[in-house]
C-alpha cells in the first residue's frame, strides 16, 4: 500500500539547514500496523508529516512517498487533497492544539466528510451537510463518547475524549492508512488502553493500515506488527516487533528497550538503565554513525565509517556495522549480544 524510498526533509531557515529525516526506505501493507520508534527530535514527526505533504513551506523534502504506486510527492495538489482524509488520515500529535477551539466537534467532525467523502456507491456524489452531521454522530459514538456531545467545543472535553475525537476524525472519511502520531502520549494508562484497544479493533475490523509513532517501545510492541527504529533522522533497525524488542540489532534499539522498567515475571524484572548524552546537532553531523559518541559498543572505525541498513537475520535489519563480516572482534549479526546479555556494556 505505501513505499516509501530515500526520503529525505531538511528544514531551511535563519541561514541554518537541519536534515531532519536523511535517506528513509518504509514499506506498509494494507491490513499491517508498523510502529516508528525514537527519542524526541528524531524526526519522527517529520517523516510522518512529509508522506501527505503537510509540512511548512520552509521543508524541502526529496525521495518518493509511493500510494499504491503513485508518487505523493509530485502528485497534483486536487489528487493529493482527494487522497487526504478518504484515502489517508493523521491523528496529529497534541490532541488540544490539534483541535479547532472555535468550533464544535461536530462541526469539526463532519468537515473533512463534506469536503472529502462520497456517498456510498457513488463516485462523484457529494454528501449533504445533515448526512456529514450523521456520520459524525456516528463516529463520535464509535469512538465511546456520545453522540450528544456533538455540540460540545475542544475545552469541555477530558484529553483522553479529545484524543479518541482525534481519531474519529481521522476515520471520518473510512481511509485506508492512518498515520497516529503519538496517539496515547501524555495520557493515563487506564485511557491510552482504551485507545490503543479501539486502533487494534479498527484495524482489525476494517483492514486499515496504520503507521503508529511513539517513543514508548511497550506500546509499539503490543500494538504493531513491525517495528522500526528512529535515531537523527536515519532508520537504525527494523523487523518484526516481537523480534526487535527481544533481540535488537542495533545499540540504540538496546538502549532505548533498557531504559524502560520491567514488570510482571519477577524473575526478570530489572531497573532501568538510561542512556548518558544527547542525541547529536543535525546541522553539524560527521561522516560516521550518528550513534557512535553514545554507543556503548563504538569502535574507532564508527566515527568515519557512513552506515546504512542492512539485512541483520530474516525480515530484519540494522544500520550497526557490527552486522558486517569482518568488523572488528564482531564477524556475523548472529554474534550480536540480546538485551540480556551482559556482553553489551562490558
Ligand atoms: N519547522 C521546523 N523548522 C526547523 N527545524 C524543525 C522544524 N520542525 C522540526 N524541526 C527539527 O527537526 C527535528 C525533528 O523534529 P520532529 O518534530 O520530527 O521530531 P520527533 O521525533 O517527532 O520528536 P517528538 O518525539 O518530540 O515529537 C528536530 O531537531 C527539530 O528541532
Ligand atoms: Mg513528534
Amino acid at each position: 500500500m505505501l513505499e516509501v524510498r530515500n526520503l529525505k526533509v531538511t528544514y531551511r531557515g535563519g541561514g541554518r539547514a537541519v536534515p531532519a529525516v536523511r535517506g528513509v526506505d518504509l514499506t506498509l501493507d494494507a491490513g499491517q500496523t508498523l510502529g516508528l520508534a525514537g527519542e524526541s527530535g528524531s524526526g519522527k514527526s517529520t517523516l510522518a508529516m512529509s508522506l501527505l505533504r503537510l509540512l511548512p513551506s520552509a521543508a524541502e523534502v526529496t525521495g518518493q512517498v509511493l500510494y499504491q504506486g503513485e508518487d505523493l510527492l509530485t502528485a497534483r495538489w486536487s489528487r493529493l487533497r482527494a487522497v487526504r482524509w478518504a484515502e489517508a488520515s493523521v491523528v496529529f500529535q497534541g490532541a488540544m492544539t490539534a483541535l479547532n477551539p472555535v468550533h464544535t466537534i461536530g462541526d469539526q467532525l463532519a468537515e473533512p466528510i463534506l469536503l472529502h467523502g462520497r456517498r456510498a456507491g457513488e463516485e462523484g456524489g457529494r454528501i449533504s451537510g445533515r448526512q456529514a452531521h450523521a456520520r459524525a454522530a456516528e463516529l463520535l459514538e464509535s469512538v465511546g463518547v456520545p453522540a450528544r456531545r456533538m455540540r460540545s467545543y475542544p475545552h469541555e472535553f477530558s484529553g483522553g475524549q479529545r484524543q479518541r475525537i482525534m481519531i474519529a476524525m481521522a476515520l471520518a472519511c473510512r481511509p485506508n492508512l492512518i498515520i497516529a502520531d503519538e496517539p496515547t502520549t501524555a495520557l493515563d494508562v487506564m485511557v491510552q488502553a482504551q485507545i490503543l484497544d479501539l486502533l487494534s479493533d479498527l484495524v482489525r475490523d476494517e483492514g486499515i493500515g496504520v503507521i503508529m509513532i511513539s517513543h514508548d517501545l511497550s506500546v509499539l510492541g503490543q500494538m504493531c506488527d513491525r517495528l522500526a527504529v528512529m535515531y537523527a533522522g536515519e532508520l537504525v533497525e527494523s523487523g518484526p516487533s516481537r523480534q526487535v524488542l527481544d533481540d535488537p540489532r542495533h545499540p540504540y534499539t538496546r538502549a532505548l528497550s533498557r531504559a524502560f522498567p520491567t514488570i510482571g515475571d519477577p524473575a526478570s524484572r530489572r531497573a532501568p538503565a538510561g542512556l548518558p548524552g544527547d542525541p547529536p546537532d543535525l546541522a553539524a553531523l560527521g561522516s560516521g554513525c550518528p550513534f557512535a559518541a553514545r554507543c556503548p559498543d563504538a569502535h574507532e572505525v564508527c566515527d568515519s565509517t557512513p552506515v546504512e541498513l542492512r539485512p541483520a537475520g530474516p525480515g530484519r535489519q540494522s544500520a550497526c556495522l557490527r552486522v558486517l563480516p569482518g568488523f572488528p572482534n564482531v564477524s556475523t549479526a548472529s554474534d550480536m549480544p540480546g538485551p540480556s546479555a551482559e556482553g553489551a556494556r562490558s
